[in-house]
């Protein structure tokens, strides 16, 4: 499957090395080229005779053997590669990378490569929260760099919490997915709307709601990563913008219909997976509104509901909707497909663990205008964004 990718895989010195082992394999038994570039520390976990044995390649190392200045075979390795994976990768390398540290082979190999980086995080999980640790991700996120969730159980040290290296089989399909990206979306225009709205009731105050983001930012992510030209209208959130994705910020729900309203028309496909609020404050204080009596009044007036809008005007185009619930799901989400003219809806059920606001994770049911359900069992964002996208593109390609 990945005959004539080559595979830079940089071992440092986690406890979790040992699956370092399984990856050399498993990348191998696809029919990748790997070549292994271990760390000072890691090398004091397991001999390199084990990876060169597994790769069947040499493995380089910075042990005194070699050159204290690392000679031009190593620059090129990093230019050949298709793909650099670290594997356990520690909070150290990857502080260095974020900082531009380039000290010994693997972080100068990083530093010389222009080939796609991921890292699969393995440590502590108090390492792995630590701020600096998690402002240096967010870094290497928003420069392209890509990471593969560390899972939550029981760790090496006993705790008990998010930093194990991700199940083997699962960086394996992130390395494959990322030399070998579906390209299906080229030339297909995306719009994405993202996040809560807020409603201002003064200067201090405003009404909004627990969105996060998160999917609306992993649609985008995997749209433009499959080829599309995506624009994100998103209200406000904590979240970087993908990369190659055209970033509109809104604040109010009158807003992002103005915005939504402004870009549609080029559009082929619409997917609003934002939280709009439905009402906003008749009036907003210029003043801040000062406590007064028990009881505060306020009164709220509908805010147009930009769905339903687009699902009048939509001509061919696919109109994706969400619908977050919390009873009667499937029947809510297909009165809402046919109330607003949309081809499918993402339905969830936000009282279920592990789905909704806020988490990295949902739980959703898929239904189309042919009353088609698809239940998604719990599973990461970004593979619910592709599952969202393989369904336009079904429909898509249904309708040619
Ligand atoms: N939506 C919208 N404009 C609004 C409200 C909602 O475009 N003013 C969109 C959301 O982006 C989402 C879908 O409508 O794709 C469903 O939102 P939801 O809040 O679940 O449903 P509502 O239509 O608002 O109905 P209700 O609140 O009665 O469940």
């Amino acid at each position: 499957m990945l005959e004539g990718i080559n595979v830079l895989l940089g071992v440092t010195g986690g406890i979790a090395i040992y699956k370092a082992c399984d990856i050399v394999s498993g990348l191998k038994k696809v029919n990748a080229n790997v070549d292994v570039i271990m760390t000072e520390s890691a090398t004091k976990m397991i001999r390199p005779g084990t990876f060169q044995a597994l790769s069947q390649n040499a493995v380089i190392t910075d042990t005194f053997e070699t050159p204290r200045y690392w000679n031009i075979e190593h620059v090129s390795l990093a230019q050949k590669a298709h793909v650099l994976l670290v594997a356990p990768a520690t909070a150290n390398i990857i502080g260095k990378v974020a900082n531009g540290i380039a000290d010994d082979m693997l972080s100068t190999t990083i530093m010389a490569s222009t080939a796609k980086v991921v890292f699969a995080p393995a440590m502590n999980t108090k390492m792995y929260e630590n701020r600096i640790v998690q402002q240096n991700i967010k870094k290497l996120i928003s420069l392209g760099y890509r990471f593969i969730e560390p899972a939550s159980g029981r760790l090496a040290c006993g705790d008990v919490g998010t930093g194990k290296l991700a199940d083997v089989d699962k960086i394996l399909e992130f390395v494959i997915d990322t030399v070998k990206p579906n390209r299906d979306f080229v030339g297909i225009k995306i719009l994405v709307t993202a996040g809560p709205t807020r409603e201002s009731i003064d200067p201090v105050r405003f009404i909004s709601n627990h969105s996060t983001g998160k999917m609306g930012y992993s649609i985008a992510d995997a749209a433009s990563a499959r080829g599309a030209e995506v624009i994100l209208i998103s209200g406000p959130t904590n979240l970087l913008p993908p990369v190659g994705v055209k970033l509109i910020k809104i604040n109010t729900a009158l807003e992002m219909y103005d915005m939504v309203m402004n870009n549609f028309k080029e559009q082929n496909v619409i997917i609003k997976s934002a939280a709009v609020a439905d009402y906003r404050p008749e009036t907003i204080s210029a003043r801040k509104i000062k406590k007064r009596g028990d009881n505060l009044n306020l009164t709220l007036v509908r805010n147009p509901d930009i769905l339903s809008e687009l699902g009048k005007l939509k001509e061919n185009r696919i109109l994706v909707g969400f619908a977050a619930e919390s009873d009667n799901i499937i029947k809510n989400a297909k009165n809402k497909i046919l109330k607003k003219n949309l081809d499918f809806i993402v339905a969830n059920d936000i009282t279920e663990e592990g789905a909704g606001f806020g988490t990295d994770t949902n739980i959703v049911t898929i239904i189309d205008r042919n009353n088609k359900i698809e239940k998604i069992e719990k599973t990461d964002k970004m593979d619910i964004a592709h599952l969202i996208l393989d369904k336009v593109k079904q429909i898509t390609e249904h309708r040619v």
